[in-house]
């Protein structure tokens, strides 16, 4: 991101804080039950990772996001259970993306939701992806796709759009924000939301 659009963030200064330690509540040391047979069965059949590996391999990823931003959702292994397929609108997003529709998924992490879409069916080259911060390259390690996962990450702040991610406005098909909105008290709520209308769907989920 050119220096000049980073002048103003909302990336929270605690989330840098504690990338050298572990030893906070929000740090389980053990994730294995957060690998649900869903997230087993994305990484041993779409990521080719051996049954025997998968929950090693969960724990090496972990402390590689750990190392960007020590989130609590990466600290308990909330990222492991994608939210996007629990949509009730969840087939039919499939079928507009496979219709040649877009999908934008704001607060993306590793994309994993986006991976989701993947293996169920969706072409990834019209999925786009932002996050305030990158963990992007962690995640074609999380799922060893990188030579067939052609999704478009943009690093940016959905309070501060980027020229980028200006230019996406009023495209996309599919707008998908989860565990993101929380964060902000009612003020910062509402000047996210009022971005994402401005981003243009015709559909919104959550
Ligand atoms: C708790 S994680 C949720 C990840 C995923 N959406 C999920 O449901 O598991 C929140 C994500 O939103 C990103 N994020 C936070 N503030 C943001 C902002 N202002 N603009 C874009 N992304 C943001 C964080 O970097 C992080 O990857």
């Amino acid at each position: 991101m050119p220096e000049s659009e980073k002048q103003e963030t909302s990336d929270p200064d605690w989330s840098k804080a504690y990338r050298e330690t572990k030893n906070v509540p929000w740090y389980r040391p053990n994730i294995d039950k957060k690998v649900t047979p869903e997230t087993r069965k994305l990484l041993e059949q779409y990521s080719n990772i051996p049954p025997s590996q998968v929950l090693q391999h969960v724990h090496t990823i972990r402390d590689k996001l750990w190392a960007i931003r020590s989130y609590p959702c990466t600290g308990i292994g909330l990222w492991l259970d994608p939210m996007l397929p629990k949509s009730p609108a969840y087939s039919t997003i499939i079928q507009k993306l496979q219709a040649g529709g877009t999908c934008l998924d704001i607060g993306c992490f590793i994309g994993q939701d986006l991976r989701r879409l993947v293996a169920d069916g969706a072409p990834s080259d019209r999925l786009y992806a932002v996050d305030v911060v990158s963990h992007w390259d962690v995640g074609y390690e999380m799922y060893r796709d990188r030579d067939r996962f052609s999704a478009h990450f943009i690093e940016a702040d959905i309070l501060y759009p980027t020229a980028e991610l200006r230019a996406l406005m009023g495209t996309v098909d599919v707008l998908s924000i989860t565990h993101v909105l929380h964060q902000w008290d009612w003020a910062g709520q509402v000047k996210a939301v009022e971005q994402l209308v401005s981003v243009g769907t015709t559909q919104h989920l959550h």
